[in-house]
């Protein structure tokens, strides 16, 4: 078995999705795949209990408990790997994960580690994408799916897709809509992964 293994923070709704879709189109039978573990760095990350319901094995790693270490980037980072290594994992999903990774971890899942950024990458890399998106005046933002490399927000674009900043949009308008093209991209751009190839492709609507 394929087993993904997703890294979440927060609500988890990216994750989610990808899960449902993994359910709606039998990725077991497609792939050979399945969705084995959600890991987040916060024990309150809604997305968990979403996970549980789904029967999906779910862990905590709290960074917190380890800013007392000499290096408490890399202890972190080494116990998220040992937990992700029991799935031995085909691919690592970053799904709102809201950590700078080492690049020793970075270097540890070369080529099977993927993250989704709400911008239309290499425009806002970093935090508040649609905040400076708006203030940027651009017309059009977006969400990126891309390999992950030891840059932050950089590596191979995947995937992409597009919307229109409206007027009177806000950050959190904004957000939302470009929210609704991640549930969208994300869960394909994982199954064209795990299909063997990768279909070049931008999406537009
Ligand atoms: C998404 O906008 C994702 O692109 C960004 O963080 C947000 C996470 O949302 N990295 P969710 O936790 O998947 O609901």
């Amino acid at each position: 078995m394929k087993n993904i293994v997703i890294l979440i923070s927060g609500g988890g709704s990216n994750m989610a999705a990808i899960v449902r879709t993994a359910q709606a189109q039998n990725w077991a039978k497609q792939f050979n795949a399945q969705v084995s573990a959600v890991i987040s760095n916060k024990a309150d990350a809604k997305g968990l209990a979403f996970a549980k319901e789904h029967g999906i094995d779910t862990a905590v790693i709290d960074h917190k408990a380890f800013a007392d270490q000499p290096q408490p980037r890399e202890a972190f980072d080494a116990a998220l790997m040992k937990e992700i290594d029991q799935h031995q994992p085909h691919l690592v999903v970053l799904a709102g994960f809201m950590r700078i990774l080492t690049p020793g971890f970075v270097a540890h899942y070369e080529g099977r580690l993927i993250n989704i950024h709400p911008s239309l990458l290499p425009a806002f890399p970093g935090l508040h994408t649609h905040e400076r998106a708006i203030k940027a005046g651009c017309k059009f933002a977006g969400a990126t799916v891309h390999r992950v490399t030891a840059e932050l927000d950089h590596g191979e674009i995947l995937a992409q897709a597009v919307v229109p900043v409206l007027p009177g949009d806000t950050a959190d308008t904004l957000a939302a809509r470009v929210l609704t093209q991640e549930h969208l991209i994300y869960p394909k751009a994982v199954a064209d992964l795990l299909d063997g190839g990768f279909k070049d492709e931008v999406q537009q609507r």
